[in-house]
C-alpha cells in the first residue's frame, strides 16, 4: 500500500451538549468524569480492566495474569475460569432481576413473545442439555443459522453454556456462503429453523441449510426450531425438531467453567479480498469489553426496553442484542421483521408498542427513513425515547439531524458508536450523558481504547489531517485470531504499520482524521478513497455533501480511473420520490458538490438508479460500483449483495 495523506473536507461545526437531565442520571455524567477516567484507564490500561473484570463479572476462578501480550496475540486473564452464558444468566437469578423481561421479542407478522430471566435460564439449559445429547462436547464448533427468533440467542447461549463455540451465519446468506462457513469451521451440527419472516415473505433457511450439507461433511446433526410450518424435508437420523427432541430433556445443565482465553465464536467477516476471514474471539475479554461498553454508552437502566436492530448474524447483534445486555441484567428486545410495502412504519410501532427507551440501528436504515418521509413517525408516540444509537458506516450530518430532530425530538444524545467485527465491542463513541456531540463524528475514544490517527510510519498526523485509524493498546475485546490462518491475522491488522520498539498498532483499514476537540471523524474504508489530482478524498464526505441536497436520498460515490486527474468521481443517485432525473438536475448536483467541499470534488458524472447495490447488511459495495464505473466486467465476491437485480439495472442504465 502507498503512503498517502486523505484530505479531509468536511465541515460540520454544530455541537449538541448532553442535555442536563440526561447527565444527571448518567453512568458518566460530565466531560470531566470522561477524560478523568480516560486518563486513568491510559496510564494502567491493564488496572482499569482488572478492576473493571472484579466488579462486572462472575468468576468461577480469578486468573493470574492481566495480560499476556506476544505481539500480535494477546491473552487477557490468563488462568481465570469464567462462563458468558452464566454472567448473562445465572447471576441475575439471585436478584430481584429473576422474573424482569430478559427478553422480549416480536415477529413480523405480529406474534410476540417475552421471557424473563428465569425462563430464558430455563429455555438455555435445555437447549444445551440437548446439544450435549446430540453429541455436542466442549470445544465443537455448531453453526447457527437463523431467523430474528428468539431460539437464536437462545442457542448462541447454549452454546456458550456447554463451551461450544458457535459460528452464526447470517439468515440472508447463500447456501454456497453457508457452506463455506460451516466447512471452514469445521461445524459439527447446524441450528436452523424451518424458515423465517422477512418483508411478508417466507426465507426457506432449512432448505439452504440442506443444500450447503451436500458438501459440508463435519456436520452430523441437524436441530431445527418450528418458525413458518410450511412443510420442509427432514432426513432421518440428521435432521431433528426443536420441540420433539426437547420432550423430557432436563433444564438442569450447570454452565461449563471456561478458560478466559477458549473460544466463544467465530464470526466470518469479508475483505475487499479473498475468502471471508473467520473472526475469532474468546471468552473472558469478550464478556468485560461487551458488558462495559453496553453500560457506559448506552447508558442502561433497569426500567429501559433496550432496542438493537441488527440481526443476530452480525457482531453488532452478539454483542448488542444477545451478550452485552444480558450480562447487564438489561431488558433486550429483538424484532423478526424489516420495514416493508406492508407497514413501513412498523419501526415505529414497536417503539410505541413496548415503550422502547434506548434504540439503536444502522445509517442507511436511517436514510432510507428519511426518504420516506416524516409521516409515518410522527403518526406514532416515540416519546419513551431518551437516547438514539448509530453503527455501521459513517452518517452523513443530513441524516444525523433527521434521526435528531424526528425521531429524537431533539431530546435524545446520539451515540455515534465506531467499531468493527475485529474489536469485539464499541471503540470510539460518545458517553452520552458526558461528551457533546457533533453530527458526523463518533467522538472520542472508549475508556482504555488508545485511538490514534497515523501515517504508514505509525506517526500521528497532525490535527485535521486525514491518515488512518489506529489503535495503539491491546484490549479485552479485540478478535485473537483469524480462525485457522494466525499468519493472515498478522498480515491483515499488524503489518501494515511497522512495529516501533516492540509496539505494535492494530490497523483498522479506516481513514479518519481528528480534529482540534479530538473528536474523530471517520471517512471510511482506506479503500473507499479516492484519489482526485493527487488529493485522496473520503467517498463519505462528497456523499454526505451530495445528501445534504434537498432532491438527493442516497448516494454512493467512487473514482474511475482518469488519465489526468488519477482518479475521477463517479456519483450513484438515489433520488427523493418527488424529484425525477434529468440532465440539468445532474449540472446542478455538480455544482452543489463544488459549493460544499471545493471544486476538487465535483463529480465527472452523476448515474440517478432506483437503488444502490447493498450487502444484506445495508453496506453500499463499493467495489462493485468502481467495476461499473469503469466499464468493467464485476469480479469477485457478489454473494453478500442483498438484491442482485440493482445491479442488472446499473448496468442497463449505464
Ligand atoms: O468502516 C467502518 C464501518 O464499518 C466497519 C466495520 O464493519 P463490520 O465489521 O461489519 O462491523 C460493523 C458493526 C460494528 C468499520 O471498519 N463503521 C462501523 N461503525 C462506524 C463505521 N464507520 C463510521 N462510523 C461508524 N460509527
Amino acid at each position: 500500500m502507498a503512503e498517502v495523506t486523505i484530505d479531509s473536507t468536511l465541515q460540520e461545526s454544530r455541537l449538541f451538549e448532553p442535555p442536563a437531565e440526561f447527565s444527571q442520571q448518567a453512568e458518566i455524567k460530565s466531560l470531566a468524569e470522561y477524560e478523568q477516567l480516560y486518563a486513568k484507564a491510559k496510564a494502567d490500561p491493564q488496572k482499569f480492566w482488572a478492576d473493571l473484570a472484579e466488579t462486572e463479572l462472575h468468576w468461577f476462578q480469578k486468573w493470574d495474569t492481566v495480560l499476556d501480550w506476544q505481539p500480535p496475540f494477546a491473552q487477557w486473564f490468563v488462568n481465570g475460569k469464567i462462563n458468558i452464558s452464566y454472567n448473562c444468566l445465572d447471576r441475575h437469578l439471585t436478584t430481584w432481576r429473576r422474573n424482569k423481561a430478559a427478553l422480549i421479542w416480536e415477529g413480523e407478522p405480529g406474534d410476540s413473545r417475552t421471557f424473563t430471566y428465569a425462563q430464558l435460564h430455563r429455555e438455555v439449559c435445555q437447549f444445551a442439555n440437548v446439544l450435549k445429547q446430540l453429541g455436542v462436547q466442549k470445544g465443537d464448533v455448531v453453526g447457527i443459522y437463523m431467523p430474528m427468533i428468539p431460539e437464536a440467542a437462545i442457542a448462541m447461549l447454549a452454546c456458550a453454556r456447554i463451551g461450544a463455540p458457535h459460528t452464526v451465519v447470517f439468515g440472508g446468506f447463500s447456501a454456497e456462503a453457508l457452506r463455506d462457513r460451516l466447512k471452514d469451521g469445521k461445524a459439527k451440527l447446524v441450528i436452523t429453523a424451518d424458515g423465517g419472516w422477512r418483508k411478508d415473505a417466507i426465507v426457506p433457511l432449512k432448505e439452504q441449510v440442506d443444500k450447503a450439507l451436500a458438501d459440508a461433511p463435519t456436520v452430523k446433526n441437524v436441530l431445527v426450531v418450528q418458525r413458518t410450518a410450511q412443510p420442509i424435508a427432514m432426513e432421518p437420523g440428521r435432521d431433528h425438531w426443536w420441540h420433539d427432541i426437547r420432550q423430557g430433556v432436563s433444564a438442569d445443565c450447570p454452565a461449563e467453567p471456561m478458560d478466559s482465553e477458549d473460544m466463544l465464536f467465530i464470526l466470518y467477516t469479508s475483505g475487499s479480498t479473498g475468502k471471508p476471514k473467520g473472526v475469532v474471539h474468546t471468552t473472558a475479554g469478550y464478556n468485560l469489553y461487551s458488558h462495559v461498553t453496553t453500560k457506559w454508552i448506552f447508558d442502561l437502566k433497569d426500567t429501559d426496553v433496550y432496542w438493537c436492530t441488527a440481526d443476530v448474524g452480525w457482531i453488532t447483534g452478539h454483542s448488542y442484542i444477545v451478550y452485552g445486555p444480558l450480562s447487564n441484567g438489561a431488558t433486550t428486545l429483538m424484532y423478526e421483521g424489516a420495514p416493508r410495502a406492508s407497514n413501513p412504519g412498523c419501526f415505529w410501532d414497536v417503539i410505541e408498542k413496548y415503550g422502547v427507551n434506548i434504540f439503536y440501528t444502522a445509517p442507511t436504515a436511517i436514510r432510507a427513513f428519511m426518504r420516506m418521509g416524516d409521516h409515518e413517525p410522527n403518526a406514532r408516540n416515540l416519546s419513551s425515547l431518551r437516547l438514539l444509537g448509530t453503527v455501521g458506516e459513517p452518517i452523513n450530518p443530513e441524516a444525523w439531524m433527521w434521526y435528531h430532530r424526528v425521531i429524537g425530538g431533539e431530546r435524545c444524545p446520539i451515540v455515534d458508536t465506531w467499531w468493527q467485527t475485529e474489536t469485539g465491542g464499541v471503540m470510539i463513541t460518545p458517553l452520552p450523558g458526558a461528551i457533546a456531540t457533533k453530527p458526523g463524528s463518533a467522538t472520542r475514544p472508549f475508556p482504555g481504547i488508545l485511538a490514534e490517527i497515523v501515517d504508514l510510519e505509525g506517526n500521528p498526523v497532525p490535527d485535521h489531517e486525514g491518515g488512518y485509524l489506529a489503535i495503539q493498546h491491546p484490549w479485552p475485546g479485540m478478535m485473537r485470531t483469524v480462525y485457522g490462518d494466525p499468519d493472515r491475522f498478522r498480515r491483515t491488522y499488524w503489518e501494515h504499520i511497522p512495529p516501533q520498539d516492540g509496539h505494535y498498532t492494530y490497523f483498522a483499514g479506516d481513514g479518519a482524521r481528528k480534529d482540534a476537540d479530538g473528536y474523530f471523524w471517520v471517512m471510511g474504508r482506506v479503500d473507499d478513497v479516492i484519489s482526485v489530482a493527487g488529493h485522496r478524498l473520503g467517498t463519505m464526505e462528497i456523499e454526505s455533501a451530495l445528501v445534504s441536497h434537498p432532491a438527493v436520498a442516497e448516494a454512493a460515490v467512487v473514482g474511475k480511473p482518469d488519465e489526468v486527474k488519477g482518479e475521477e468521481v463517479v456519483a450513484f443517485v438515489t433520488l427523493d420520490p418527488s424529484f425525477a432525473p434529468s440532465p440539468e438536475l445532474s449540472a446542478e448536483l455538480k455544482k452543489h458538490v463544488v459549493q460544499e467541499i471545493g471544486a476538487l470534488a465535483r463529480p465527472g458524472e452523476i448515474r440517478f438508479s432506483e437503488a444502490l447495490p447493498k450487502t444484506r447488511s445495508g453496506k453500499i459495495m463499493r467495489r462493485l460500483l468502481r467495476s461499473l464505473a469503469a466499464g468493467e466486467e464485476i469480479t469477485g465476491d457478489t454473494s453478500t449483495l442483498e438484491d442482485r437485480s440493482v445491479l442488472d439495472k446499473l448496468r442497463e442504465g449505464a
